[in-house]
């Protein structure tokens, strides 16, 4: 079984703290649209959205997956979604982890010419050691360093998305 990075426990203490970081960027009377990034970002927006204490709004978007590799393809595309009008809304981008930072700047590329009235991006996982491209990240989870992470949403070819807790693995040959 994958060694254990964070404990269901951590992680659900900081998804927590991010909800109530995140609640202090919108009006109070706002319903924020979450936008998470399939297929790992789907734990973590459920708990996400539902530390949230006002109304939100949520919808996915699909982009090229990396698949089985482990390094990308170098231009990710969205394949699916977004399916709401992001016009003036404040949107919110969840993703589980930025690694080059290619897949997060090609989203808000596209979110961004949908003209929202803010955008902000919290990702769960940032392993600011792959980097390729510079991109803004507005909330945190954990920093983590260069290892093969899964669990809670995130994979290695497909498995152990289920487990409650995040691990580390050996990477794929
Ligand atoms: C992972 C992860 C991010 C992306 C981050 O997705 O969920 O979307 O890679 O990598 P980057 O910063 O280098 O672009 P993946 O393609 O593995 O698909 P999955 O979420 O379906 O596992």
């Amino acid at each position: 079984m994958p060694r254990t990075l964070y404990t269901a426990e951590q992680i659900r203490a900081r998804v927590v703290e991010l909800a109530t970081s995140l609640a202090t960027r919108f009006p109070a009377d706002d319903t924020p649209h979450f936008v998470a990034v399939l297929n790992g970002g789907f734990m973590f927006l459920a708990d996400l959205v539902r530390a949230m204490t006002r109304p939100v709004t949520i919808d996915f978007v699909r982009m090229t997956s990396y698949g089985s590799a482990t390094t990308t393809s170098g231009s990710p595309r969205i394949v699916h979604g977004p399916g709401t009008d992001l016009r003036d809304r404040h949107v919110v981008i969840v993703e589980d982890i930025v690694d080059t930072g290619l897949t997060l700047q090609a989203l808000r590329r596209h979110l961004l010419a949908a003209r929202p009235g803010s955008l902000s991006t919290v990702v769960l996982l940032d392993k600011p050691g792959r980097r390729r491209v510079t991109v803004p990240v507005d909330l945190v989870g954990f920093r983590i360093p260069d290892e093969f992470v899964v669990g809670y949403g995130l994979d290695c070819d497909e498995a152990h998305r289920n487990l409650p807790y995040l691990g580390v693995v050996a990477p794929p040959s």
